[in-house]
């Protein structure tokens, strides 16, 4: 069983994302294509706050919108040819059962205490705060505006209590810090199985030396509850908790997997999740999520009875051009834009090319995209076949040659399929790819020295075009072979070129004669800077939509349409009062012509309350009504200025009356 992270169901596949798809999908074909019986699954990951919080702002229902948000990610993915065998939800029967299960089996084994703590919560909201849910001034070198987990700037890691001046994101209110009692895993204590699974599982030394520092610094106990209101799954015998999003999306591999089995009764799950199996079974990541699935993964198979993964692989990020990926560079592109108008099989090769076993970032530079696809996959490869495939067809009616022009050399391309398998098997992809591409240089210069195109304008020659070109072709079918797992969609058109059935990795031992070949079509195009630049346009204009970028200056750029939602009306100053208890709010009764409103207005500084009334100001009438301390807020009065006694409130034209909109 092979699995890829489970993609957050809030957002589109991109770029970075499909490094990790197409490394993972690569390899369960690979195994495959070897003869292996190999399941690929993967599925939405649904829970959490931020994606319930984003199904609030949408105004749907969390179900809703992991359903939307999965569908698309599947289809994206499959337009990539990344072909899982299953593709399920964390949010599914099989998972609430898996991890009650797992939960009841830790509670049993004594694995489970429960501890009051302290956490930041938003009153306004009613709900405690996740540490990415709080901002603040970073305690360590000031940087404003941080998360509460980390620093962007010098990099410390602390909690939202430690943060200047905190804010909740979700109402720009101080958050107060509240107590509840919540479930732990005893991880300190399954040190010794993790060292020892850590030397089974042959992890990369990257992982490695990651655990040592992690063991080094000693291992914590894990929280693996959130309060209510939480998108997930409840605590059984609780009525207001609820398993932390991480606790049950590692479960949903063996979800996927789970359905998968009742759908196909060949396949046992026992055989594959209980102890005494020979299968196995892998999990793909990205470096950031190593701790999970390394630390906090096994243990909990561990200790709850289940089988560990017989390892883990972790890659690195994606840059691109060099660096991040970013929307104003127009290099934050979506795996939907690139497939508009790049053929995914160039993206496959390149990523193929650039991938090794470990947690090394590769970069996606996009001229040295253009270049190598054309060189090695069109130049070369392809190539190959388009300088034979021509002459089989014209001169002899499609029918390949009944013996070999260069049977030693065939035997050199097929033996090479032990050293490419191996390097499959280690994803050294990188390795195979050059090899592969060692090995088409070589069939070029084979083509090269017989010049099959001055051949048959030779008479007494004219008969050895088609041994050449059966050689030629011979060649690049075993090419083909190699590179199946990588540029699936490739491999099937050049097998239809054969008129072969499904290939096999042992199909290269073997050459194919005396059949007959179709006629030749183009197999794959080459990659126009155009495109790559009309992708980068889009990927630019698609970020500049609804506040998502943020322009030179730092402030957040919105569409003309958004400005249009901002109802901006005159609006009079009936009454203006100080606050008790508020050094700088005013209570301010405006007339909107329609209606009467209270806003509380930070202007006490610059006003004295009794100079106001009467006067025309410009106010935004359509904003959500806040809940402060004092009371509802329902508008606000615009102003400009720095603050303190200067601090100008926009006032509208002597002409207007009250509640004339403002365009
Ligand atoms: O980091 C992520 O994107 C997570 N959604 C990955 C979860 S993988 C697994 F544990 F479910
Ligand atoms: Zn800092």
């Amino acid at each position: 069983m092979v699995s890829s992270a489970l993609p957050y169901a809030n957002g589109d596949i991109h770029m970075g994302h499909l490094v990790e798809y197409i490394q993972s999908d690569i390899w369960a074909r690979f195994q495959k294509l070897r003869g292996h019986l190999c399941t690929y699954v993967c599925a939405a990951d649904a829970h959490g706050t931020p994606i319930m919080i984003k199904a609030r702002q949408e105004g749907i229902t969390p179900e809703q919108l992991v359903t939307r948000a999965a569908k698309v990610q599947h289809a994206d993915l499959q337009a990539f040819d990344v072909e899982f065998d299953n593709f399920h939800t964390t949010h599914s029967d099989e998972n609430e059962q898996l991890v009650r299960r797992i939960f009841k089996a830790l509670r049993d084994a004594g694995h489970i205490y429960t501890k009051t703590i302290e956490q930041a919560f938003d009153a306004q909201e009613q709900m405690f705060l996740p540490d990415r849910f709080v901002k603040g001034g970073c305690p360590r070198c000031k940087t404003t505006d941080q998360y509460g987990d980390a620093c962007e700037n010098c990099g410390a890691t602390y909690t939202p209590n430690d943060l200047i001046e905190p804010v909740s994101i979700l109402s720009d209110s101080t958050p107060i810090w509240k107590e509840s009692e919540h479930y732990f895993f005893k991880l300190s204590a399954f040190e010794d199985q993790l060292r020892a699974w850590m030397k089974s599982a042959n992890l990369h030394q990257h992982i490695t030396s990651k655990l040592d520092e992690w063991f080094e610094t000693g291992l914590r106990d894990w929280d693996i509850s959130r309060d209510a209101p939480y998108f997930g799954f409840q605590i059984p015998g609780t009525t207001d908790k609820y398993f932390y999003v991480w606790l049950d999306a590692p479960v949903g591999y063996l979800a996927s997997f789970l359905q998968y089995c009742n759908n196909h009764p060949e396949l046992d799950f026992d055989e594959y999740w209980l102890p005494g199996h020979d299968t196995e079974t892998y999990h793909f990541i990205g470096k950031d999520i190593v701790y999970f699935h390394t630390l906090f993964w096994p243990a909990v198979l561990d200790g709850s009875g289940f089988r560990t993964p017989n390892s883990v692989f972790a890659h690195g990020f994606l840059t691109v051009n060099g660096k991040k990926m970013s929307k104003s560079r127009g290099t934050f592109i979506n795996a939907r834009t690139f497939i508009n108008n790049i053929d995914h099989n160039h993206l496959r090769y390149y990523y193929a090319a650039k991938l090794g076993p470990g947690m090394d970032d590769i970069d996606l530079n996009l001229d040295d995209f253009i270049a190598r696809v054309n060189s090695d996959l069109v130049g070369k490869l392809v190539n190959i076949a388009s300088r034979c495939a021509g002459f089989i067809s014209k001169r002899f009616d499609g029918h390949l040659a009944d013996k070999l022009d260069n049977p030693t050399e065939f035997q050199d391309f097929a033996a090479a399929a032990e050293t490419i398998a191996e390097h499959y098997e280690r994803r050294e992809y990188s390795k195979a790819m050059r090899l592969v591409m060692t090995l088409a240089d070589q069939a070029n210069r084979y083509i090269e020295d017989k010049k099959p195109w001055v051949m048959v304008k030779q008479k007494e020659q004219a008969d050895d075009v088609q041994l050449v070109c059966t050689q030629g072709l011979n060649l690049f079918r075993s090419l083909m072979i190699y590179l199946t797992p990588v540029v699936p969609q490739l491999a099937d058109k050049a097998r239809a070129l054969f008129q072969e059935g499904d290939w096999r990795w042992d199909s290269a031992q073997q050459p194919l004669l005396s059949t007959t070949i179709k006629p030749f079509k183009a197999l794959l195009t080459r990659v126009e800077p155009e495109q790559v630049n009309k992708m980068v346009e889009q990927s630019k204009a698609s970020s500049a939509s609804p506040a998502a970028e943020k322009t030179k200056d730092g402030s957040s750029e919105i569409s003309i349409d958004d400005f249009m939602k901002v109802d901006l009306r005159v609006a009079k100053i009936e009454k203006a009062e100080p606050v008790e208890g508020a050094d700088k709010l005013l209570r301010l009764t405006l007339n909107l012509g329609d209606s009467d409103r209270q806003v509380f207005a930070g202007i006490k500084s610059a006003y004295k309350p009794d100079e106001l009334a009467g006067r025309l100001v410009v106010a935004v009438a359509n904003l959500k009504p806040r809940k402060m301390r004092f009371g509802l807020s329902e508008g606000m009065v615009l102003a400009a200025g720095p603050g303190g006694e200067e601090i100008f409130l926009l006032s509208a034209d002597s002409g207007a009356t009250p509640g004339m909109r403002i365009k």
